[in-house]
């Protein structure tokens, strides 16, 4: 429901400025064309933050010295460049003109020279406030003194904002989180803008929204197991909602702190860089000692966190004290942390299909603590210390598997590299009884019955070799009528461990939702369900109705945002690249969502649209989901889409309007150009128009 409200309030903002610019004519325009918008970042961020090691015992000098150790160290030089100030740096009034200023006896020679310091280092400045009246620690705070605060940091040489959550005043967090997102925007100062509202109103939602780059998921980190890996729990879930340049953050690390062992420590640095997030360290870097150093410096794991293949890492395999975290990158390989929570050495297993790879005939395993390596038909396992991990990056280096046979195929029906599921196995064209294979009932979904399908029980995975082969998957999800109303889980699928698409919270007794996504160029499709994390996984029976691939189509995929365009007209602001249309300048749209299926790739759109782009007669099919943008409601009359090849309308669909998107599968073989046209059925008022997905096989 917050996600709904939040998304219909900002068409509304939108739609109001669009007149405004209008009225105010070239003026405006231009001066918003100067304002650089305040992220994306290309990677999560890397640098130091006071509060974990120092808590409000912080000062000018120290930040110097932290500074300087940050290069002495090398750590500079890995990637670590903000050095961020937490809670306590001001003073405990306000000056006469209304502006924050720096706490006189910490920080008597003030913030800007600090930043001059800094900057001279080669290191950028972060800075913190709370979205209240008060910070955690009771100094003065922005709520309602966003622009000012905003304008000051801008004016002292500020690089990141920690924008906390205390004494909040009950007011929305939506509102108090926008306020802050538009002030730093509105400096002109490419400021980074983190979220700490402790994982509360969904921010992996509504942060994007307002400007932020990356967000807190959960309550503060301590320096202790107990906490690290109760945080490392609540992640589980919120691995869709990454992208890249917006973050989950877990929190700071605490890595050299002392409160964890040797083990501890590198099992803490190495999932955090799996899960991409932000890498914060929280010690003190003036004594840092040579061991934590060989840590923090790995390169081999912080290339993992710095990489963008596609999503997030995420649990994949949850066999109690033994668990398997993998990330894909963006080379293909996997990284994977084989993850010891017992208090005893024990063997963790797994495979190559597990982590999302598979079809090949032999793996390379590269171990990234040890640098070893070694060569597998596919099984993967190690002797893991007590609250220890192993991590290792996974290549294909064989013989790939033959693809499944052309035509029109149920996953049902064809083999499945590997598959794991909450209770019972997934099952073959049966709901899941929970318990042994081939207990459940008939698939049936809000009353529709599926005579083929998967039914799954969450947390489920089921991989199946493409081989390169297929150009479109879809199912119609949903939770089995036999739960009745209990239930509630997300349904997301993945192409060699790339988030293509997911739905939102489904819960039993709803109705099905299509989930089509495009999977030209794919190796391997992984069909995934997870607990909506709201109340475990009691009764979430999944079902995978009519699950069905089209295949016969070999060639490698190419995403339609990911290339060049020739020329690109629209109907508000630019034609939107893996984001849907703000109307406005470019990158201000949010996820591309249709149909109750939110997509990270495509092309946001509003009519009258006409997107180009070169195909050189290299391609053979174009496929995508086209559909109105959830973030209009109902708003839009209605729209069409076409595609054009070479001046030759290719397909045209019928009106499309709210909720009801249309999957499309056209032949461009030997065209030399494409054409993505949307048009108006009525009024252009609110019609976002996504080309969600849009993927080529060339
Ligand atoms: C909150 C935040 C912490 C830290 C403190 C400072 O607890 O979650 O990360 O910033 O406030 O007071």
């Amino acid at each position: 429901m917050i996600r709904r409200t939040a998304r219909l309030a900002a068409a509304v903002t939108v739609a109001i400025s669009s007149i405004v610019v209008v009225v105010a004519g070239s003026a405006g325009v231009s001066q918003a064309a100067a304002t650089p918008a305040p992220g994306p970042i290309t990677a999560p961020v890397m640098g130091w933050n006071s509060w974990n090691r120092f808590g409000c015992n912080i000062d000018e000098s120290l930040i110097r010295a932290t500074a300087d150790a940050l290069v002495s160290t090398g750590l500079r030089d890995s990637g670590y460049t903000y050095v961020n100030i937490d809670d306590c740096w001001m003073a405990s009034t306000r000056d006469a003109q209304g502006r924050l200023r720096p706490d006189p006896v910490r920080f008597p020679g003030g913030i800007a020279a600090l930043a001059d310091y800094v900057h001279a280092r080669g290191l950028k400045l972060g800075i913190y406030s709370s979205a209240g009246t008060a910070t955690c620690q009771g100094l003065p705070a922005s709520l309602d003194h966003e622009t000012v605060d905003a304008q000051t940091w801008a004016s002292w040489g500020i690089d990141l904002l920690k924008y906390d959550n205390c004494n909040n005043q009950g007011r929305p967090a939506v509102q108090r989180y926008k306020a802050m997102g538009d002030a730093l925007k509105a400096t002109g100062r490419h400021i980074v803008y983190s979220i700490c509202n402790w994982g509360l109103d969904e921010p992996w939602v509504f942060g994007p929204d307002v400007g932020g780059s990356y967000w807190r998921t959960t309550g503060d980190i301590s320096d202790n197991w107990g906490s690290v890996t109760s945080l490392l729990d609540q992640q589980a879930g919120l691995e869709t909602f990454a992208r890249k340049g917006f973050y989950n953050d877990p929190d700071m690390l605490e890595v050299g702190n002392g409160g964890l062992t040797a083990d501890e420590n590198v099992a803490h640095f190495s999932l955090w860089s799996l899960l991409s997030s932000p890498l914060l360290l929280g010690n003190d870097l003036r004594s840092v000692s040579a061991s934590t150093l060989a840590i923090l410096r790995n390169p081999d794991v912080i290339a993992v966190n710095q990489d963008w293949g596609g999503a997030q890492g995420r649990r994949v395999a949850d066999a109690g004290d033994q668990e398997v975290w993998a990330k894909p990158m963006s080379d293909g390989s996997v990284a994977a942390v084989l993850f010891n929570r017992g208090g005893a050495a024990a063997t963790v297993s797994t495979s190559a299909a597990v982590l999302g790879l598979g079809g090949s005939s032999s793996y390379t395993v590269r171990n990234l603590w040890t640098g070893s390596t070694s060569t597998t038909a596919g099984a993967i396992a190690a002797t893991v210390p007590a609250h220890g991990v192993t991590m290792v990056r996974v290549t294909r280096a064989g013989t790939l598997a033959a693809p499944p046979a052309s035509g029109t195929l149920q996953v049902s029906d064809l083999p499945w590299l590997a598959s794991s599921n909450g209770w019972g196995p997934a099952e073959r064209d049966r709901a899941n009884g929970e318990q042994a294979a081939g207990d459940g009932g008939t698939l049936s979904v809000g009353g529709t019955t599926f005579a083929k399908g998967i039914g799954a029980h969450a947390d489920s995975a089921v991989h199946v070799y493409l081989g390169r082969a297929c150009r479109t998957f879809t199912a119609q999800v949903g939770v089995d009528g036999e739960v009745g109303t209990n239930g509630s889980v997300r349904f997301a699928v993945y192409g060699d461990g790339r988030l293509l698409g997911y739905t939102a919270v489904k819960t039993g007794g709803q109705a099905p939702t299509r989930l089509t996504v495009s999977t030209g160029g794919y190796l391997t499709l992984e069909l995934r369900v997870t607990d909506a994390r709201t109340n475990g996984i009691q009764y979430d029976h999944a079902d995978w109705g009519a699950p069905t691939l089209v295949c016969g189509t070999t060639g490698a995929g190419s995403f339609v945002s990911d290339r060049t365009w020739g020329t690109a007209t629209n109907g508000w602001g630019p034609a939107e690249r893996d984001a849907s249309n703000g109307e406005q300048p470019a990158g201000d749209g949010s996820a591309l969502t249709v149909g109750g299926v939110t997509y990270p790739k495509g092309v946001g759109a509003h009519a009258a649209s006409d997107v180009t782009v070169p195909l050189g007669g290299a391609c053979s099919r174009f496929t995508a989901v086209a559909g109105l943008d959830a973030e209009v409601g109902t708003s839009s009359t209605g729209v069409t889409f076409s595609v054009l090849g070479d001046g030759v309308t290719l397909w045209t669909s019928p009106t499309v309007t709210a909720g009801a998107p249309v999957a499309l599968d056209v032949s461009v073989a030997g065209r030399t150009n494409l054409r993505l046209v949307v048009g108006s059925a009525g009024s252009v008022d609110y019609d976002h128009a996504d080309w969600a997905d849009a993927r080529l096989i060339c």
